[in-house]
């Protein structure tokens, strides 16, 4: 496939140089990784789906306003993004108690928050990405205020949109991980919404069972992983036979 030049190659996507300055591609991988890629596997389809999953809400949140590094699909595994400097932080919204909350805190799986909570990780795989506050955040210039301000404010307004788009098809949004870039513009510098948003970095339960349908079922040895992002696919009108998703070109 590729004489392309790799720019960067992470633990679920790599991204190539774009056929214009200011664009790269985005390719989604097989790979699912957790604890810091402690735990390690492919699974087949999985990019595919993500690439959609992600187009789709790209797409939609483009549509209400919420500036993002999306400009289109290109194939099964790839698309076409905006080139930003990113953020070094890991924006996490958590609207039910699960995972590191439940661990740090002790609150029981599946407790609904009192509000939803937005928190920040520092972006930093040898230090295991860890929890910080705004404090460290602007005393180290990893964001500036202004930028800390629009990063909350934009992961609000996802975090309620999102909320009732997967409501719609009987899905609870617990938490997700969001990150966010520069993207320059001539003088102007904005804050855009970037990475992905997918089964990956969310945690989506079924509304009638609580049954989870995101990475949770990898980290936890639940199997049945691309099935259940294919369900996430299929409730949300993106494929009418999510086995297209695996053969479709
Ligand atoms: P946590 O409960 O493990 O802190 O995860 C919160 C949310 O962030 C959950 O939806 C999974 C997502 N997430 C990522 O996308 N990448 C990560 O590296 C981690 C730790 C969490
Ligand atoms: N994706 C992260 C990793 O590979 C962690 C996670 O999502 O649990 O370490």
């Amino acid at each position: 496939m590729s004489r392309r030049k790799k720019i960067y190659e992470g633990k679920a996507k790599i991204l190539y140089e774009g056929p214009e300055p200011g664009t790269l591609i985005q390719y989604f991988k097989d790979d699912a990784t957790a604890f810091n890629a402690q735990k390690h596997a492919i699974i087949e389809g999985k990019g595919v789906l993500n690439n959609r999953i992600s187009e789709f809400i790209m797409t939609q949140l483009n549509a209400i306003g919420v500036p993002t590094h999306f400009i289109r699909r290109l194939n099964m595994r790839e698309q076409l993004i905006r080139e930003v400097e990113i953020i070094p932080l890991e924006v996490v919204v958590r609207n039910v108690a699960a995972g590191s909350i439940s661990k740090r805190l002790g609150i029981p799986e599946g407790e609904i928050l009192p509000r939803s909570i937005v928190e920040f990780y520092y972006k930093n795989d040898a230090l295991g990405d860890p929890i910080v506050a705004e404090e460290h955040i602007t005393a180290f210039n990893w964001a500036a205020t202004q930028e800390l301000d629009d990063i909350m404010a934009l992961a609000l307004r996802i975090n309620d949109y999102l909320t009732g788009m997967f409501a719609a098809v009987g899905i609870r949004l617990i938490d997700f991980k969001l990150e966010f870039g520069r993207l320059f513009e001539g003088e102007l510098v904005r804050t855009v919404l970037a990475d992905e948003i997918s089964p990956d970095s969310c945690r989506l339960w079924d509304a009638r069972d609580n049954n989870k349908l995101d990475k949770d079922r990898f980290r936890q040895d639940l199997g049945g992983l691309s099935e259940a992002y294919a369900e996430v696919a299929k409730r949300l009108g993106i494929f009418k036979d999510p086995n297209i998703a695996l053969v479709e070109s």
